[in-house]
């Protein structure tokens, strides 16, 4: 996969119109459908300015949520609640269209001058947007003159909006992107070393092709998390009632083997916390790394946070992917806490791969120590996969 592509900074955008894809998929509250964290509207903010600043009239573009499993979606899954909160954060006038190819999107589109911003309504509206059809891609490059992708959270999605479009404009990452490619890119293609990676979370089966792919580059692997159980499981401990992918087992083995083979340090949890049931109690310690069977693992344990630590802290790089145990229980935040900790003390280019990592070193305030934290959740996946991200090989070469 070639991460070298052209930026909004290699071309002249002045006096054009721009559609700009940015990933305006915000949590909202259920009931109030208020908009619960703008973080996704305020990461597309650098490119959206330095677009209207070089003159340039803005045709922004998004989904929101999945129009096709919910019922009153055109009420539910509008971005119009996007549209005011940009317009707060830009304090300026944001147009909202309320159609994304139809008459006002294209009337609105027309009439936009340099210095303008204009949102049209949910791509995922037209059913023809997640197909990639290239008539409806077609239709919304026709408002434009050069496509800007900058909606890293989508990338790994071959959609009409996320991909589709670049076969009728030039196409150019913006500013988001080109840090996630420059960041996470580097990292991957040209790790500083050692390379250490942290994977944890729930299931194995989530993680198989970062785990694959990361025995190629990385110096240590680190698995904790729920996922670590079924390691634990094929090297023969007992895991009592802890989450075990049982299919996945022989897959445990094939990975031990393989990081044997290929001289990768892979670190798996020696002791654990643990609880008679999934809730926030006062933990239980299982020294050994043996779980009785009437409990369940719900964190590392002391002499785990020492070894990781200890593997983190003389790093050149560090991903993390994944929690080490059910950090949303206060009981049981601790091999999270560290390891984000760890991180944050470390002189490593420190990479957290977006998700319930990124969610936990900003709820435990280890945010702005971190190089870079990725605004993808599935698309930070599939790029620490090693996958070709569909919304990237679009763009144009440098
Ligand atoms: C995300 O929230 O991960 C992106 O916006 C992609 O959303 P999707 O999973 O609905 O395609």
């Amino acid at each position: 996969m070639n991460y070298n592509k052209k930026s909004v900074k290699d071309i002249d955008v002045n006096g054009k119109k721009v559609l700009l894809r940015c990933d305006f998929n915000v949590p909202q509250d259920k009931a109030t459908r208020a908009i619960t964290d703008d973080k996704r509207i305020r990461a597309a903010l650098p490119t959206i300015q330095y677009l209207l600043d070089n003159g340039a009239a803005v045709i922004c573009c998004s989904h929101l949520g999945k129009p096709k499993k919910v019922e009153n979606f055109r009420e539910v899954l509008t971005l119009a609640p996007v549209a005011k909160r940009l317009g707060e954060l830009l304090n300026m006038d944001v147009i909202f269209a309320t159609d994304t190819i139809g008459e006002d999107a294209k009337a609105k589109a027309a009439a936009l001058k340099p210095g303008q911003i204009l949102l049209l309504e949910n791509t995922r509206f037209d059913p023809r947007e997640e197909k990639n059809d290239p008539e409806f891609a077609k239709e919304l490059a026709s408002m434009a003159e050069i496509f800007v992708s900058d909606a890293f959270g989508t990338v790994h999605r071959a959609h009409a909006s996320t991909a589709g479009v670049a076969a009728y404009l030039p196409a150019v990452s913006g500013m988001l992107i080109q840090k996630e490619l420059e960041i996470m890119g580097g990292a991957l293609a040209n790790p500083k070393r050692p390379f250490v990676a942290i994977l944890g979370g729930a299931k194995v089966s989530d993680k198989l092709g970062v785990i694959n792919n990361l025995l190629e580059k990385a110096d240590t692997i680190i698995i904790g998390g729920g996922m670590a159980y079924t390691f634990k499981k094929a090297m023969g401990y007992s895991i009592g009632k802890s989450l075990l992918d049982e299919e996945k087992i022989d897959y445990c083995r094939d990975m031990m083997a393989k990081a044997k083979e290929k001289g990768v340090n892979l670190l798996l949890p020696v002791d654990n916390m643990t609880a008679p049931e999934f809730a926030d109690v006062e933990p239980q310690y299982s020294e050994d790394g043996n779980i009785p069977d009437d409990q369940m693992g719900m964190d590392i344990g002391p002499k785990s946070i020492a070894l990781f630590s200890e593997a983190v802290k003389d790093a050149g790089t560090v991903v993390w992917n994944g929690p080490m145990g059910v950090f949303e229980f206060d009981h049981f935040n601790k091999g999270t806490v560290a390891m984000a900790q760890a991180l944050a003390d470390s002189n490593a280019i420190t990479i957290i791969g977006g998700g319930d990592s990124a969610a936990a070193a900003k709820k435990f305030g280890f945010a702005d120590k971190i190089t870079h934290i990725s605004t993808g959740g599935g698309a930070s996946l599939e790029f620490l996969e090693g996958k070709e991200l569909p919304g990237v090989a679009c763009l144009l070469d440098k």
